[in-house]
């Protein structure tokens, strides 16, 4: 396929998140390599955050790549009630890295799940209700992570999540009280 059609095909069957869909115009990408990656007219782009930050390795990192093809060699998927190597000597690493009083890694799918899971443990833990969050913060699009957030984002979520409540949190570069100073 040539970078047009598979726009367009991705325009008519993709909703595309956070935004308008009759306005999206996105640009096909046709192969990456360390910082960069093309579109199908050959033009380059240096992408300094592996597009969303969220797997900010470079494209193409070898080490990774390898790493992934020999997960699925030996298989791709076991249970959480099962003992997985991969699952434990990572979770293993992380704990090493991290202050004494951290025990144990629960490994989520992805960030919304990561703080929806920690608001049910701090629930549990505590025995309290109450999940203090900023209003100028963006936590997730799930529903739970969703109600976290405090930007306009929220709001088709309202009227919310009872015991979600939002605070404004220091911010003097911008606030009014910066210029009485
Ligand atoms: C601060 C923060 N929390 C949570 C999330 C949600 O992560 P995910 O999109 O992996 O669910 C993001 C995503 O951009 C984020 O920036």
């Amino acid at each position: 396929m040539n970078g047009f059609d598979i726009r367009n095909k991705q325009k008519k069957y993709n909703l595309q998140s956070w935004s308008k869909q009759w306005g999206i115009n996105p640009i096909s990408v046709e192969k990456a390599d360390g910082i960069y990656f093309w579109d199908y007219e050959g033009n380059r782009y240096a992408d300094m955050s592996s597009q969303l930050v969220n797997m900010n390795v470079g494209f193409g990192n070898k080490k990774i790549g390898d790493a992934i093809k020999k997960q699925v060699d030996q298989y791709c998927y076991v249970g959480p009630s099962y003992g997985d190597e991969s699952r434990a000597c990572l979770a293993e690493k992380i704990v090493n890295l991290l202050p004494d009083n951290f025990g144990k890694v629960f490994f989520t799918n992805a960030g919304a799940d990561a703080n929806e899971n920690a608001v049910k443990i701090a629930r549990m833990f505590t025995g309290k209700n109450k999940i203090l969050s900023r209003y100028r913060s963006y936590h997730g699009s799930s529903f739970g992570a969703g109600n976290l957030t405090g930007e306009p984002r929220r709001y088709t979520l309202e009227p919310g999540i009872p015991g979600f409540i939002k605070f404004f949190d220091p911010y003097i570069y911008r606030e009014a009280i910066a210029f009485d100073i």
